[in-house]
């Protein structure tokens, strides 16, 4: 763990009454001024800072000036704060190179939550990807260390390729940072790009396999992904067509209460986590890419709208029905198995052929 030296320091100080008041009698009155200031700063550029933002204010000799002759305005606090903002930024980067030896370069469109962002990242002939957590959030370190652990636990003593795998974790300034695998493009870059109806069987299968083979090594250690959706799964690049299910920040131990999920995937389950819940996501999201609406719809509203379709019903849709009539069936890794993925196995061999689907079989997670 590397936290940039110091940096709680002054601000520790005003919390100790013993070492404050001793401080005073010393005549050295920096703190309290500092955090008169402090509050000056925040009042004029309109927003709360962060522990490093505040450490970078304290060490800004110019807009400290500025501030304690009360010539600062709210556009002055504004340019400043951006400074502040990207002189951390440097020293972070600097940090995480000195330390660590990744190499950060620009950052990944991506459309994730605003606390995370994903960038670019080198180290030695290595490209990867890696995200970003600003740990000034509440609760934003524990989705970090959630990711992790997740990731680690999956992936200790069985294959499952198709499962996110944390390359490194660790803290650096203000971040907490994840090393991935960098991969591609999301099957919401997918639907984005195609028209609605063009995403093909070949597409929907591979999605539905890799997401069901990603449930099975999760739920082998007891844990629900709890927010499957085009956006978090990923397609990756290259010769060899690959489906990784990312971002581990809502998985949820079985039987537990869900905190995060993206509510119309789930078509109207209790916020429980268990398998039910993933493969209703699952379900949800193979419609959605073949364009069968799910929204305000419950289990029960998708599986007749799909039913009613008949011969006219996408491979995709076929799938995602499958799914949804043995939802009740499925408690276990082995239900899971003998009752979904082995239906999906024969249903791809038949639609795409032996190779498609002996690629596809590969998937379910294996002993290590
Ligand atoms: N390993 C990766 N390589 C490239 N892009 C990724 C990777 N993981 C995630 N992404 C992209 O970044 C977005 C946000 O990542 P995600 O892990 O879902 O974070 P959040 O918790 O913010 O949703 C994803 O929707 C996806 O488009
Ligand atoms: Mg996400």
């Amino acid at each position: 763990m590397m936290v940039a030296s110091g940096e709680t320091d002054w601000r520790t100080r005003q919390l100790v009454p013993g070492r404050e008041a001793r401080q005073l009698n010393q005549s050295v009155h920096e703190p309290a001024k500092q955090v008169d200031l402090l509050a000056k700063f925040e009042s004029l550029c309109g927003e709360k800072l962060t522990v490093a933002q505040k450490k970078g204010l304290h060490c800004h000799n110019i807009a400290i000036r500025a501030l304690t002759y009360g010539i600062m305005d709210k556009q002055m606090a504004q340019y400043y704060l951006r400074e502040i903002d990207s002189r951390l930024k440097t020293s972070t980067r600097q940090a995480v190179l000195d330390s660590k030896g990744y190499i950060f370069e620009g950052q990944l469109a991506s459309t994730g939550q605003s606390y995370t962002s994903m960038y670019y990242v080198f180290r030695g002939a290595g490209v990867y990807c890696s995200k970003v957590f600003d740990v000034g959030v509440a609760g934003v370190e524990d989705s970090m260390q959630l990711e992790k652990a997740v990731s680690e636990v999956v992936h200790s003593d069985q294959a499952c390729p198709t499962l996110i795998k944390v390359l490194d974790a660790f803290r650096a300034g203000h971040h907490a940072v994840l090393i991935l695998p960098l991969l591609a493009r999301s099957a919401a870059d997918l639907l984005a790009a195609a028209s609605p109806g063009v995403v093909d069987d070949e597409a929907t299968a591979y999605v539905a396999a890799g997401v069901l083979a990603a449930m099975a090594g999760l739920a082998a250690k007891g844990w629900c992904h709890g927010d499957i959706k085009p956006a978090n799964i990923m397609l990756a690049a290259g010769a060899e067509k690959h489906v990784v299910l990312v971002d581990l920040g809502a998985c949820t131990r079985f039987n537990e209460k869900l905190k995060e999920f993206t509510e119309h995937y789930a078509l109207g389950l209790p916020k429980v986590a268990s398998l039910q819940w993933d493969l209703a996501c699952l379900a949800s999201t193979l419609c959605i890419l073949v364009g069968i609406p799910v929204k305000s719809l419950s289990v029960e509203g998708v599986s007749k709208y799909m039913t009613r379709l008949g011969d006219d019903l996408s491979f995709g849709g076929q799938l995602a029905l499958h799914i949804l009539k043995h939802l009740d069936m499925v408690d276990k890794v082995e239900q899971l198995r003998a009752v979904v993925w082995d239906e999906v196995m024969e249903r791809v061999r038949g639609r795409l052929g032996e190779e498609h689907a002996a690629t596809l079989a590969a998937w379910w997670p294996s002993p290590l």
